[in-house]
Parts: structure tokens; C-alpha cells; sequence
């Protein structure tokens, strides 16, 4: 083990469990989570799309540095999750790869707005 403080991460997943660009869905803590890999990064945004509450953020697209909800198109950044106009969007979350082992961090329920 690095010494990488783990604290406060749960392991999701391995890295080889996961397809570049295609999404997964996993519920931690009771917080339904989108996780992506793309170009070697792991990125954890919320899976609730706040457009309808549909929880389909998995499923949707990528596009550039966004993910687009499959429903109606909406698009969040996946670094912030943020809108392009700059609007609050989705929750993300710090993710981290440690010896092939995805690692999320989820924290208390916090608004953002
Ligand atoms: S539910 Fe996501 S864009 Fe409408």
C-alpha cells in the first residue's frame, strides 16, 4: 500500500472493471454515484440528473470534458460537474486509483447551492 490516505475512500471497483468512456453506476453511503474512465482518469459525479431527478447520468455520453444526460441532453462538466453556463449541476466526488483499486470519496450530504 502507498501511503495515499485512504481514509474517508471506499473501493468501488477495480480499474480493469471499467470501460473507457462507458459509465457505471454504483450506490455508496445511499448515494447513487456515476463513475467514469476516460483517458486514464476516473471521474464520480452524481448519477441524479437535477433536470428531472432521473438517475441515468451513467448512461449518458461523453462529450469533450462533459457527460450528457441521455434523457433530455443536459451537459455537466465532469471535472465539476457544472453546467457549460457555469450553473451548479451534479455532485462530484474524488476518486483515486490505488494498485489498480478505484477509490471514492463520499463525504456528508453537502448542498451546493
Ligand atoms: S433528465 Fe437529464 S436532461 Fe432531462
Amino acid at each position: 500500500m502507498t501511503d495515499m490516505k485512504l481514509e474517508d475512500f471506499q473501493r468501488i471497483c477495480s480499474i480493469n472493471e471499467l470501460n473507457d468512456n462507458i459509465g457505471r453506476r454504483f450506490i455508496l453511503n445511499d448515494i447513487d454515484i456515476a463513475v467514469f474512465l476516460i483517458k486514464q482518469r476516473v471521474f464520480a459525479l452524481s448519477n441524479i440528473c437535477p433536470h428531472l431527478q432521473t438517475t441515468l447520468i451513467y448512461d449518458g455520453f461523453i462529450e469533450d470534458n462533459y457527460v450528457v444526460c441521455p434523457v433530455h441532453g443536459w451537459k455537466f462538466d465532469l471535472e465539476t460537474g457544472k453546467t457549460p453556463s457555469g450553473s451548479n449541476g451534479l455532485r462530484v466526488f474524488e476518486t483515486k486509483v490505488v494498485e489498480n483499486e478505484v477509490y471514492v470519496k463520499v463525504n456528508q450530504k453537502k448542498f451546493n447551492w
